[in-house]
């Protein structure tokens, strides 16, 4: 093992995902659905944000429609207190993102607490931080929405941010109010990059998921079942409302924090902008780099599987057993006993061997760990004991 994760640490978690198990078997420990438990929550926010997206207003100022004035604050206002299930839909589309960023982070620690995000799985690793801070940005957007005292004060915060950002900080400005100043175009830019980052994710996890075979994805009915139950206790114990109307000529200072999404703002509050950049950007960085190390720590590279085309009876089994879709069932040459043959995408092998165990003919091998040492080690092992 080349790994620098306190041992005490992996123990304890495979312990509490053993206790799991006596209580609800391993069909329905959570545990296992670590990184099935984020998607399902996107799918809901998908589902309720439609719901909401359908009554939602993207403006600041508009009597256009009725002598009343229409804007986001009163069409969020609308969907909470007069919409049928309004109140519903908006808070299980609030908690559902707050659950999301807490079970990604959650199934970080799991894949880094078990070892499996170094080497191959590098990019998993990567795309998966990626995905996180674009659920943060995504999520506090969607604070900027409901104009009320605390968007303004966001909006104010976020400009003050970006304004210190050398170089590209004005065009940063610009691009977030949709002009110089916050107006009707702000309020449609933030719903704009609210639902097309949303839809972005999608790209994102895709690239989460390519290298795997079989990624679980999707928990048992039971724990959706449950999950959505938890999600509703905290809507009707927590009912979500929004703040006073947000109005331009007023200088709103303290709001409440939502510590899930809302902690950079905390943060820029706390200190000099100059500072808050250096620890969110250094902060990213190091989290991207956590399996940089152990690339390079390795003390023997990646070798990819290789068959052994005499023995290769087609049979198929290591292209299914394979956990990373790198064994490929090609025709067999012309002459040849059977029809297909077994090739190894070297690109997309990790080396793990699973096929080496798969093959009952000594067909594929890894070349730094052959099938027949693999067996010499087990035989003088269990000698030993
Ligand atoms: C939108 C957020 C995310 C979703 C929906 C998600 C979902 C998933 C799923 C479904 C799997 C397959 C799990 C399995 O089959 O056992 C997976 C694997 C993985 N994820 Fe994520 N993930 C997200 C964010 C992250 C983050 C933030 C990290 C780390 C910084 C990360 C690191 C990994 C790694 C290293 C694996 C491979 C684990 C293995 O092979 O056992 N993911 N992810
Ligand atoms: S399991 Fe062995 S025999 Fe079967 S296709 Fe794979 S390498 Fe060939
Ligand atoms: S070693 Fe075998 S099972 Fe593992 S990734 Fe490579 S081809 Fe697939």
């Amino acid at each position: 093992m080349y790994t620098s994760i306190p041992k005490g640490l992996t123990d304890l978690t495979l312990a509490i995902e053993k206790g799991t198990n006596a209580v609800v078997t391993s069909k329905y420990n959570p545990f296992y659905y670590h990184g099935a438990l984020p998607q399902f929550y996107l799918w809901v926010l998908f589902i309720s944000g439609l719901l909401l997206f359908a009554y939602y207003i993207p403006t600041i100022e508009n009597a256009y429609f009725s002598e009343n004035l229409v804007n986001a604050w009163t069409s969020v206002n609308y969907i909470t207190n007069v919409l049928p299930m309004g109140a519903v839909i908006r808070g299980i589309h609030r908690y559902a993102g707050d659950a999301m960023v807490l079970t990604i982070v959650l199934h970080a620690l799991r894949v880094w607490i078990t070892d499996r995000y170094r080497q191959y799985r590098w990019i998993q690793w990567v795309t998966g931080v990626a995905l996180l801070f674009l659920v943060l940005f995504i999520g506090q957007t969607g604070y900027y929405l409901v104009w009320d005292e605390r968007s303004l004060i966001l909006t104010r915060m976020t400009v003050s941010a970006l304004g210190a950002l050398p170089f590209v900080g004005e065009g940063l400005q610009k691009w977030f109010l949709n002009g110089t100043a916050i107006t009707n175009l702000t309020l449609s830019n933030f719903l704009f990059i609210h639902i097309g980052l949303s839809f972005s994710l999608l790209f994102g996890l895709w690239m989460h998921y390519v290298r795997m075979t079989r990624p679980v994805i999707t928990p048992p009915p039971a724990i959706n079942y449950m999950l959505t139950a938890v999600l509703l206790v905290f809507v009707f114990l927590y009912p979500i409302t929004s703040g006073k109307m947000a109005d331009l000529n007023s200088m709103p200072t303290s709001f409440e924090i939502d510590w899930f999404f809302l902690w950079p703002y905390a943060m820029m509050a706390s200190m000099n902008l100059g500072m808050y950049w250096v620890l969110i950007l250094g902060g990213a960085i190091a989290f991207t780099c956590v399996p940089l190390p152990q690339l390079y720590k390795a003390s023997h590279p990646i070798e990819s599987a290789e068959v052994v085309l005499n023995k290769c009876t087609g049979c198929s089994l290591c292209s299914q057993d394979c956990p990373y879709s790198a064994i490929e069932m090609v025709p067999a040459p012309a002459g040849s006993r059977f029809k297909l043959l077994a090739t190894v995408k070297a690109y997309r092998c990790s080396g793990c061997g699973v096929c080496v165990g798969a093959c009952a003919f000594d067909a594929i091998d890894l070349p730094n760990l052959l099938d027949t040492d693999v067996k010499a080690k087990i035989k003088a092992l269990a000698e030993a004991k």
